[in-house]
């Protein structure tokens, strides 16, 4: 897929802190007169969102790992479609909290569906949009669910059927986050998720402020 606009992504485990960051890369761009889309996953449309609930609610127990896999990519499809595609068309800066990067750690690797899986749903759900930059903001699997834990705890909600995972579950992740980023080092950049907030900005600044 042609795009005109730029793309970046924002990944890393749960409680890393990188929606904050999402954030407030959004408004300085914005602030320097660029029009940017902000969405994330799973959910972004309305249609995204319907889905998330069913693949967030700690009471579905039941979901199989192929059934996860599909509603991820269902929800991401959807945002291709309806939001991402056009808006890069546009030439707008959209900027992701999740992408394909997230079904290949957590359902590729996570859940053990292989990565030609994953590769083979994207071909499908995404015709080809792949990030220009991604960031992945890194904390390790103890620190996020810990700080995924306090978080449901001080604000109880039912969508935490993925916090609930095993830290088996969440290493894997982890694992998976940094071989991905040590295969795709042009792509794929790091940043220090356990830095206070506004270091964190400055190393995504240094970063992204190459791209635009
Ligand atoms: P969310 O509450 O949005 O968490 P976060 O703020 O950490 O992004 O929940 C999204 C959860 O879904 C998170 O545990 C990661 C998981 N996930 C996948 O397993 N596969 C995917 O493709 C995506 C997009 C998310």
């Amino acid at each position: 897929m042609a795009t005109r606009g730029l793309f970046i992504t924002f990944e890393g485990m749960d409680g890393s802190g990188k929606t904050t960051q999402m954030h407030r890369l959004a408004a300085r761009l914005r602030g320097l007169g660029r029009t940017v889309l902000e969405t994330a996953e799973p959910g972004g449309t309305p249609i995204g969102m319907k889905i998330r609930r069913i693949l967030l609610d700690a009471a579905n127990q039941e979901l199989s790992p192929t059934t996860e896999v599909l509603l991820y990519f269902a929800s991401r499809s959807q945002n291709v479609d309806e939001w991402i595609a056009s808006a890069l068309d546009r030439g707008e800066i959209v900027l992701a909290d999740r992408f394909t990067d997230s079904s290949l750690v957590y359902q590729g690797c996570g859940r053990d569906l292989g990565v030609d899986t994953i590769v083979a749903l994207e071909r499908i759900a995404c015709r080809g949009l792949k990030p220009g930059l991604t960031l992945l903001v890194d904390i390790d699997a103890e620190t996020s669910l810990a700080r995924a834990r306090a978080r449901n705890l001080a604000q109880p909600h039912c969508e935490t059927r993925m916090d609930d995972q095993s830290i088996e579950f969440h290493r894997k992740v982890y694992e998976a986050y940094h071989a991905l980023a040590a295969r795709e080092p042009e792509r794929v950049k790091l940043v220090d998720g356990r830095a206070d907030v506004d270091a964190i900005e400055r190393q995504v600044w240094s970063i992204v402020s190459a791209y635009v």
